[in-house]
């Protein structure tokens, strides 16, 4: 029974869906979602916050500042609470008001820019902001998950050795990637301890983080409009791009089986989908995927009946959402 004292001290690290009775596709899904943040920034958080308190960088006092498009906006301010520093989120209209709310419930303030920059996209503005907060203001930090090599190195000492105990026999991982942290963790880890799994980055089409034309995205958490410093594509087997249309068709597919799942989640398992019927017809490789988190979160996106209809509307007619029976009394 674990009694914790701390939000961050939990974390289940060991539940996969095998999707084979779900999708029909031979592939263990390891869900990151189920812990005090909803997902797997939290443990990007706790490492980042950590080694800046080891370095002496975070103090009593500090203020925390990140630009995240949620998640780790998510987890860094329950940890920022359970610490004591005040913590300023810096994102943009794309975030999920679920997340921005939740982020304000822990106590963090949330700033949304909202004009673009160059490649259409609002990462470049986002981190602008951030660095002349940090600049401007007396003991902000920024924690730049973009850089920051305690962001992967969280995923080389937790998911991936994790990953490695249940699944000796790996052969294929897929990661989405936003700031790659988990992705180049667990590449790094395999890698390093000479293990001949395949590693598959997942991303959005749209996305520019591996060399891709930047194209408009509504889905938060995967996909860059500018290259994360994080990146080393000599760790990275294949690239998988997934539509966006494809990635709300997966995350229904799921929901309508009983599991709800994040957007990411979709893009992932979309990605794994196509790539395993392509290299591994009719055969069953040992295959893991990760799903970053749940689908609560994306309640007002995409599982809203109103927004596929406003963003996506030949796709809303083919999803065909049950609508809410309002009864009278
Ligand atoms: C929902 C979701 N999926 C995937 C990712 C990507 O993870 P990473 O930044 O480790 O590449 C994120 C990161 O913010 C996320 O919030």
């Amino acid at each position: 029974m674990p009694i914790i004292t701390s939000p961050q001290e939990f974390n289940v690290d060991d539940l996969y869906v095998d999707l084979r009775p779900v999708l029909d596709c031979p592939l263990y899904l390891k869900c990151e979602g189920f812990n005090f943040a909803g997902s797997v920034k939290l443990k990007a958080a706790a490492a980042m916050v950590a080694a800046a308190e080891r370095d002496g960088v975070l103090t009593a006092g500090s203020t925390i500042v990140e630009s995240s498009s949620g998640n780790l906006g998510i987890a860094l301010s329950l940890i920022a609470a359970d610490r004591g520093y005040r913590f300023v989120c810096v994102t943009d209209p794309r975030c999920n008001p679920a997340s921005m709310r939740l982020m304000r419930a822990l106590g963090a303030e949330v700033r949304v820019i909202s004009h673009q920059d160059a490649n259409g996209g609002y990462l470049e503005s986002r981190i602008d902001y951030v660095r002349s907060l940090a600049e401007s203001e007396d003991g902000c930090v920024w924690l730049n998950q973009y850089a920051n090599s305690n962001n992967w190195r969280a995923h080389y000492s937790g998911t991936a050795p994790a990953i490695d105990r249940q699944f000796p026999d790996l052969e294929v991982l897929f990661v989405g990637a936003g700031t790659t942290g988990t992705l180049m963790g667990c590449a790094r880890y395999f890698r390093e301890h000479g293990r001949p799994v395949t590693i598959v980055a997942v991303d959005a089409v749209g996305s520019v983080t591996f060399g891709g034309l930047p194209e408009r995205r509504m889905v938060p958490g995967l996909g860059t409009s500018s290259r994360p410093a994080l990146v080393d594509e000599s760790y990275v087997d294949d690239v998988v791009h997934v539509a966006e249309t494809d990635t709300i068709r997966t995350v229904h597919a799921l929901s309508s089986r009983g599991f709800l799942f994040g957007g990411s989640t979709g893009t992932v398992v979309s990605g794994a989908a196509h790539w395993l019927a392509a290299k591994y017809p009719g055969a069953s490789p040992v295959a893991v995927a990760i799903a970053p988190d749940l689908g609560e979160r994306y309640l007002d996106s995409i599982y809203e009946e109103s927004w596929l209809r406003e963003n996506f509307s030949d796709l809303a007619r083919e999803l065909q959402l049950p609508g809410a029976d309002i009864l009278g009394v």
